[in-house]
């Protein structure tokens, strides 16, 4: 259980606000040099520079830095097995690698054993929320939901709708997909810190009737999310316009079936039009940013500066090659500087942070180091090895400091991290 009272020592960097791009100066960052995190009850409850009284458990890691644990708003439990699979673009790297790993998720065993392993190597790699694809298998959103409940993590799932398009094994129908996600949000919808996310894998997968049976989930429950995949692969645009004619757009799809809202999450969005950009916007829902997996399957660079709707930034392991969203901020920043656009730390880090938690209507538990909110937190050394600690020992200010950490650093740097004020990793 949680320690009664419990304060962390360190450098304590969160997001009071939302940073302007290319500003590495700005109020938007709170940066607490060597202070103390107080955590009782596993909720955050202040912070301050002076050594708290023999009251409270004390975990010093002066010297480091800690940050709120990050939110992976896009990633595949099943897919660790397909883990830098050579050779192929999207449509083709579901058929020959991720569908037949995820196959093996109709049996119980293997979905219990998939999300256990999962879950714990999200924590491992710094991610304390997530908003996860299981397999079209009730029994794999069940495995995943259980495991995050007793690991008292922050989570958002559901059964993955797939009524065509997919092999035996992985296709659904739409009355019995029905039926499981209805009985999946009675069971776990809005229990501890878990959520349900009605999940429609991506268009081509899913009847027109399936997408409408969706729609209505969504309709009959605001507080019922929404993931989904959209405009990754030019190949898969263009099958979306064959199957889907009527359609103004691939996000247009969505659109007409009800499933765009403010608790709509939708991965890549790379081949996007300025009227699909304003839809989302209107929609106030969110793009799921997976720049390691963009750049692994070949799909596009995302315009992340014209975006004028909420972006997060994600995994989307398999197809990304890392859990750790460190490694996919260094390549959001390579990404931007193909086009031209520098990406701050500050940005990056917000998108992976409060702004990810905020855009999931999710901002006053999780995201940031604020008294009030779930102490989910994780601890970094600033470097690791003697290149790291040379590059870091001449950084003169923050985001100098930060962007070359975030440039650097990887889940080898994680030290501690804490869900809900308990202690789950110790390295
Ligand atoms: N589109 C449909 N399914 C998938 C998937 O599993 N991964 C990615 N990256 N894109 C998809
Ligand atoms: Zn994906």
């Amino acid at each position: 259980p949680a320690a009664h009272r419990l304060a962390v020592r360190g450098d304590l960097l969160d997001f009071v606000a939302a940073p302007a791009w290319g500003a590495t100066d700005t109020p938007a960052v709170r940066f607490d040099r060597d202070h103390w995190l107080l955590i009782e009850h596993g909720h955050i409850v202040g912070r301050q520079a002076s050594e708290p009284d023999a009251s409270w458990a004390r975990e010093d890691h002066a010297g480091r830095l800690i940050l709120p644990g990050f939110i992976d708003t896009h990633v595949h439990c099943p897919q660790i097995e397909v883990l830098g699979s050579y050779g192929t673009e999207l449509l083709d790297w579901l058929e020959r690698y991720t569908f037949p790993a995820e196959r093996a998720f109709a049996d119980p065993a293997r979905s219990r054993a998939g999300a256990e392993l999962f879950l714990d190597a999200l924590l491992a790699h710094g991610t304390t929320s997530a908003v996860v694809f299981p397999t079209v298998h009730k029994v794999s959103a069940e495995a995943l939901l259980e495991g995050a409940q007793a690991r008292g993590m922050r989570l958002i799932t559901g059964k993955v709708l797939m009524d065509r398009h997919a092999p035996d094994g992985l296709r659904d129908d739409v009355v019995q997909a029905e039926l499981d996600c209805r009985d999946l949000i009675a069971r776990f919808h809005g229990q501890d810190r878990l959520a349900y996310a009605v999940t429609v894998r991506f268009a081509p997968t899913s009847t027109p009737e399936q997408l409408a049976m969706a729609g209505r989930l969504c309709r009959e429950d605001a507080s019922l999310y929404m993931q989904t995949h959209v405009a990754e692969n030019r190949a898969e645009v263009e099958w979306v316009r064959q199957l889907f004619p009527e359609a103004r757009s691939y996000l247009d799809v969505y659109e007409r079936a009800g499933l765009l809202h403010e608790r709509a999450v939708l991965a890549h969005g790379i081949w996007l039009d300025e009227a699909d950009k304003r839809l989302l916007q209107d929609r106030s829902a969110q793009i799921a940013h997976s720049p390691s997996s963009n750049l692994f399957l070949g799909s596009g660079l995302f315009d992340w500066r014209g975006a004028p709707f909420n972006v997060s930034l994600a995994s989307d392991v398999g197809g990304g090659t890392s859990l750790n969203l460190l490694r996919n901020a260094q390549d959001a920043y390579k990404i931007q500087a193909l086009r031209g656009v520098r990406l701050t730390a500050w940005v990056a880090l917000h998108a992976s942070t409060r702004g990810a938690a905020e855009a999931l209507r999710l901002g006053d538990e999780i995201g940031g180091l604020s008294a009030g909110q779930t102490a989910d937190v994780c601890v970094w050394d600033w470097a690791v090895g003697d290149v790291a600690q040379a590059r870091d020992a001449v950084a003169r200010e923050l985001h100098e400091r930060v962007f070359a950490w975030m440039t650097l650093a990887d889940e080898r740097n994680l030290r501690a991290v804490y869900v809900a004020g308990r202690r789950v990793l110790h390295a």
